[in-house]
């Protein structure tokens, strides 16, 4: 999936927090301890550092979705951060994205902390960042 590609459909998946530019994934790739899991309909972006694997994002084309891509990009995630050393995985999520919060809490991932009013879309008010946190161990 080419930078292009990858902010195409990032674009289609995100409204809030607001998508990401080619030129940033070709950024992103090329930063220490990235790394991409995808197929034809989705994505997952990592980052691995000190034993900590970070998801930046997760992505699934709206016309695919709920056919268990999204699971299985998140299990891909995790596997390659154990393989890259990492013992805990964490991730961000907006309060209000219904579904990315009920895979995360159906695949293990426990709230962490709340970033409150973290997040400003483009019309209505503020919302809070849940981060969360799970075992690779
Ligand atoms: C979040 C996202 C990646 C999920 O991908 P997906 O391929 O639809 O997810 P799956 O089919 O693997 O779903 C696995 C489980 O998650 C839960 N889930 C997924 N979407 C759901 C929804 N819309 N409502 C409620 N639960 C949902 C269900 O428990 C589901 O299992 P089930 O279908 O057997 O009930 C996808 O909705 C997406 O790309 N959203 C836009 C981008 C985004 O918000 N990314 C996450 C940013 S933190």
């Amino acid at each position: 999936m080419t930078p292009d590609a990858l902010a195409a459909l990032h674009a289609r998946c995100f409204a809030m927090p607001r998508p990401w530019s080619a030129a940033e994934f070709v950024s992103l790739l090329s930063s220490k301890g990235v790394f991409l899991q995808r197929i034809a309909a989705g994505f997952a972006l990592g980052r691995e550092i000190a034993g900590e694997s970070e998801l930046l994002t997760l992505a699934v084309d709206p016309a695919m979705q709920r056919q268990g891509l999204g699971r299985r990009l998140l299990s891909a995630f995790e596997t390659e951060s154990r393989e890259r050393g990492a013992t805990i995985a964490q991730l961000e999520v907006a309060a209000t994205n219904t579904a990315a919060l009920a895979l995360y809490k159906i695949t293990g991932y426990t709230e962490s902390d709340r970033r409150l009013r973290y997040y400003t879309p483009a019309q209505g008010d503020k919302i809070d960042a849940i981060l969360m946190r799970k075992s690779l161990i």
